[in-house]
């Protein structure tokens, strides 16, 4: 059967999209029984533009690997639907295309770093000539000496089998990359280099889709972000978007009495201005409320940060699907 390609709708958007879902659901049957109901997965519908690094964030049991599954086709959705580089989801020929590094990789551990791409680049069916030029290249990429390379995998360790990892998920030089937690179990090294990796690949052109914990990487790293929190997709876009651009004071000072800190709250809190949840004072207008003998010691302009907001929505959200 031919595969059927979905057009890009033009209205919607002029920037191609790599990878779009809608409505995307996930129900699993769970306990002894079968008779708990899970539902990591709901009513999702994200798009993401050739090109661009993705990061979705989320705590943990948030549905990302689920989410990443399913867009990969490695479990059915029970509901709703996804195109990748334009086919419908589960198409095979689709999958020579795509790159994948599954969150806890299972290789076999008698093989050397090298001979598993070699594995890995002949079940995509490459080239012999190919590949011998290829695995070199992509060893020396995610930073695995040629000693190393020719170890087995058993006496990698975490950080090397992430790495190894790393470089099976590009032997087929995927337009569409997927990473569950790549950073997970690197030092701040392998951690770096490995946010290099994800540049080089968006300077390649590539459209990278990453699931993380770690905000550091995503707020350096990504073009968007989306933000799933107990199956639900409560926010996606760019920083800005998502954190604005409204800057505010963060002001720290000393030899303030602690009687006269009330008072001193008070002061702000009445010259101040609240604006969604913060307050907002004039650098003067502070200085003029300290008591005598304190001191200021730092005054700091500072944007909402991703761990701000990240914790603010988890709580927001989590509450609500209490009330609820
Ligand atoms: N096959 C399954 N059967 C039953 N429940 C499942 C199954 N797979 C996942 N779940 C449940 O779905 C929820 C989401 O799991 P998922 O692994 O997608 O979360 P995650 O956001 O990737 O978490 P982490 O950050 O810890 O990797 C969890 O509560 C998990 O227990
Ligand atoms: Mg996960």
């Amino acid at each position: 059967m031919q595969p059927r390609v979905i057009a890009p709708d033009p209205s919607q958007q002029t920037r191609p999209v790599a990878l779009a879902a809608s409505g995307l659901a996930k129900t699993f049957r769970a306990g002894f029984w079968l008779n708990k109901v899970v539902t990591p997965l709901r009513d999702c519908s994200l798009q993401v533009y050739t090109g661009e690094t993705f990061g979705l964030l989320g705590p943990n049991g948030a549905g990302k690997t689920t989410l990443l599954k399913t867009l990969l086709g490695i479990i059915r959705p029970s509901a709703g639907t996804a195109t990748l580089l334009g086919h419908t989801l589960g198409e095979q020929s689709v999958k020579a295309r795509i790159g994948y590094l599954p969150e806890n990789p299972y290789f076999y551990e008698y093989l050397t770093g090298r001979e598993m791409l070699t594995f890995v680049g002949q079940l995509f069916e490459l080239d012999r000539g190919l590949l011998r030029k290829r695995i070199p290249e992509l060893l020396d990429l995610v930073g695995i000496s040629g000693t190393a390379s020719d170890r087995p995998l058993r006496k990698y360790s975490k950080g090397m089998l992430q790495r190894i990892g790393l470089a099976q998920a590009l032997v087929n030089d995927p337009e569409l990359v997927f990473l569950d937690e790549p950073m997970s179990g690197l030092d701040p090294t392998g951690r770096h280099q490995i946010r290099e990796i994800i540049m080089q690949l968006r300077t390649q052109g590539k459209t990278v889709f990453f699931n993380s914990h770690i905000l550091a990487d995503v707020e350096v790293i990504c073009d968007r972000i989306g933000l799933l929190v107990q199956g639900d997709l409560v926010s996606c876009g760019t920083l800005e978007d998502l954190l604005g651009t409204r800057k505010f004071y963060r002001a720290e000072f000393v030899g303030v009495d602690p009687r006269q800190l009330t008072h001193l709250l008070d002061a702000i809190e009445q010259r101040g201005e609240r604006v969604s949840g913060r307050l907002r004072i004039e650098p003067q207008q502070l200085l003029d409320q300290l008591p005598a003998g304190a001191t200021l010691l730092e005054l700091k302009l500072e944007r909402l940060s991703l761990e701000d907001f990240f914790r603010a929505k988890v709580q927001q959200h989590q509450g609500r699907v209490l009330d609820t």
